[in-house]
């Protein structure tokens, strides 16, 4: 390889040792982290100091590299003491976690830079990015459960039907139960009560649009999941049941559209680290 082909392929390497690596085991746990964790995320710190560590290593360790392509050794150097020294630091944070981090490592890479051989530096830096690969697979989602996704724990809706105020979970299975209300008596040919059960089931689902704004700032992602698409579907089913001889693929096609861009499109996007939130709740 030439000379400045290899520094690009180990710039390659580099970039790529940053990425998460994959999990090498073929379970994914996604354990609870631990409550130390706590104190380096809001609300007991002001700024989500364990991001800001994250992003100090990466920045030394991507560092080392952009400065090895422009032959500035001397920044180099630097970034690959400053990394070693985050690293430490980092090790330092989360006692539970101290086992994923390999001193040795940190400074055998600092060591390497110094060598200023590609080859050599290369080989460090993979030691050293397997050990940030391992705690992401096993810990970044969990992480990301526990403090990005807004929890749904003391959110509330206002049951138009009963007027009743629900928790999040109640609400949807009482949406639930109206939506079978419709599709078990049209199944049963029983057109006036499916009819019925159609309205209060529509006054319920619509009544979800009230919660986007709790979690979302643009008003446009009220065209998914509750959009013009879903509330067609739904004219459709009624129209089919207001007519004398309902058309019964008709109807069935609009629920499969209700039940997929809908119910299940939503659930695909919001359910999955809310079902791990509530599971830890459980296990408490
Ligand atoms: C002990 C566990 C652990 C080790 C070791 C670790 N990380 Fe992380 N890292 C995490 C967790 C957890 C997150 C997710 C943080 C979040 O999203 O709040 C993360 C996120 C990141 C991110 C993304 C930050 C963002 O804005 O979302 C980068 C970049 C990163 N780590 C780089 C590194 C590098 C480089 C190393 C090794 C030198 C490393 N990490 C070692 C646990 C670790
Ligand atoms: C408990 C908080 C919460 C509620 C309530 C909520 N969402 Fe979300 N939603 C999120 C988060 C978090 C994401 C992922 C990050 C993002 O896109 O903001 C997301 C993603 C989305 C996405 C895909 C990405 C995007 O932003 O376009 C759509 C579409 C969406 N939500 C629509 C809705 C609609 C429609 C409602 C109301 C019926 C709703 N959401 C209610 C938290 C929520
Ligand atoms: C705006 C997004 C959204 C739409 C639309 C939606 N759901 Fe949900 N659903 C959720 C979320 C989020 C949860 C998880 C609630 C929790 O964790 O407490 C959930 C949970 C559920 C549950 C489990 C409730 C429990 O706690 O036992 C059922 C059943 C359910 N939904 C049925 C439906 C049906 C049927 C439809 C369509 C007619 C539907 N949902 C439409 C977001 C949605």
């Amino acid at each position: 390889m030439k000379g400045s082909l290899k520094v690009l392929f180990i710039i390659f390497a580099a970039l790529s040792i940053l990425l998460p690596f994959q999990a090498k085991a073929k379970d994914v746990v996604i354990r609870k982290p631990p409550e130390t964790l706590d104190k380096f995320y809001p609300p007991l710190s002001k700024k989500p100091e364990f991001i800001i560590q994250m992003h100090k290593m990466s920045t030394h360790f991507g560092g080392v590299f952009v400065d090895m392509g422009e032959k500035d050794w001397e920044n180099a150097e630097k970034h690959g003491d400053q990394l070693a020294e985050e690293y430490k630091k980092t090790s330092e944070m989360v006692p539970e976690w101290k086992d994923y981090f390999n001193l040795e490592a940190a400074a055998s890479f600092a060591k390497a830079v110094k060598t200023r051989d590609p080859k050599q530096i290369g080989k460090a830096s993979n030691e050293l990015g397997k050990t940030c690969g391992s705690c992401h697979a096993a810990n970044q989602i969990a992480v990301w459960t526990r403090y990005h996704w807004p929890s749904l724990k003391s959110m509330k809706i206002i049951d138009p039907v009963s007027e009743k105020e629900l928790e999040y979970g109640k609400y949807m299975r009482g949406l639930s139960g109206a939506f079978k209300g419709v599709t078990v008596n049209f199944g049963e040919n029983q057109y006036d009560r499916a009819g019925k059960a159609l309205n209060a089931f529509k006054k319920k689902y619509l009544e979800l649009r009230s919660t986007c704004s709790k979690c979302h700032t643009d008003d446009n992602v009220k065209q998914f999941f509750v959009g013009d698409d879903i509330i067609a579907a739904m004219s459709n089913m009624k129209k089919e049941l207001a007519s004398a001889k309902p058309n019964i693929g008709n109807f069935w096609k609009n629920v499969g559209i209700v039940g997929k861009q809908g119910c299940k499109m939503c659930h695909l996007t919001h359910r999955a680290y809310s079902k791990i939130q509530k599971i830890w709740e459980e296990a408490k």
